[in-house]
């Protein structure tokens, strides 16, 4: 499939088949996300690969849909607001080149939010130093929603002078 294919065929999955995810292949995924852009090379994203007891203790309203596999994606907030902004900015290249690289495999995510909430992060163990991206889970889709439809980009478009 072409890039382009794969950007517009991507989706946020809510059920999961429960096969397991190799171990190679998603460190193979988040390893070529690695490539994403990011100013001044700071890498600032952090993973942690969340176990059963943490992930228990997130109580996620579907259990991330039972995706055998949940990651949460942290952001380094570095030295300056700007540095900060510029991070979660890097951090959301580098989920969207993980999720189009496992997505060319036929694996999906689910991004769930509620890492960002003060008792997740606690349960998370994150320390004052990062925000959190998302928690997701990650597995092969058992359902796939169709696309909801976009805004034409030309609507979004100004021309300057
Ligand atoms: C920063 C961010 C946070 C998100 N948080 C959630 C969430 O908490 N729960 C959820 O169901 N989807 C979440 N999503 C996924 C969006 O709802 C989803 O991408 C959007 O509905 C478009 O659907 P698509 O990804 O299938 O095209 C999040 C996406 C982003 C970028």
């Amino acid at each position: 499939m072409s890039v382009t294919d794969l950007i517009r065929s991507r989706r946020n999955i809510k059920s999961f088949k429960p096969d397991d995810i190799a171990e190679s292949e998603l460190l193979y995924w988040l390893e070529a996300a690695s490539y994403a852009p990011n100013h001044r090379m700071t890498e600032p994203w952090e993973l942690k690969l969340v176990g059963p007891d943490t992930r228990a203790r997130l109580n996620h309203k579907t259990d991330f849909g039972h995706a055998p596999v949940v990651l949460a994606v942290l952001s380094k907030k570095g030295a300056s607001a700007m540095e900060r902004d510029e991070n979660m900015m890097a951090s959301a290249c580098y989920v969207q080149n993980f999720l189009l690289a496992a997505h060319e495999a036929g694996v999906g995510a689910y991004w769930a939010s509620l890492g960002a909430l003060p008792q997740n992060r606690e349960i998370l163990g994150v320390s004052e130093e990062y925000d959190v991206i998302g928690v997701f889970g990650i597995g092969y889709p058992e359902e796939v929603p169709a696309a909801k439809p976009r805004t034409p980009i030309t609507a979004k478009l100004t021309r300057l002078v």
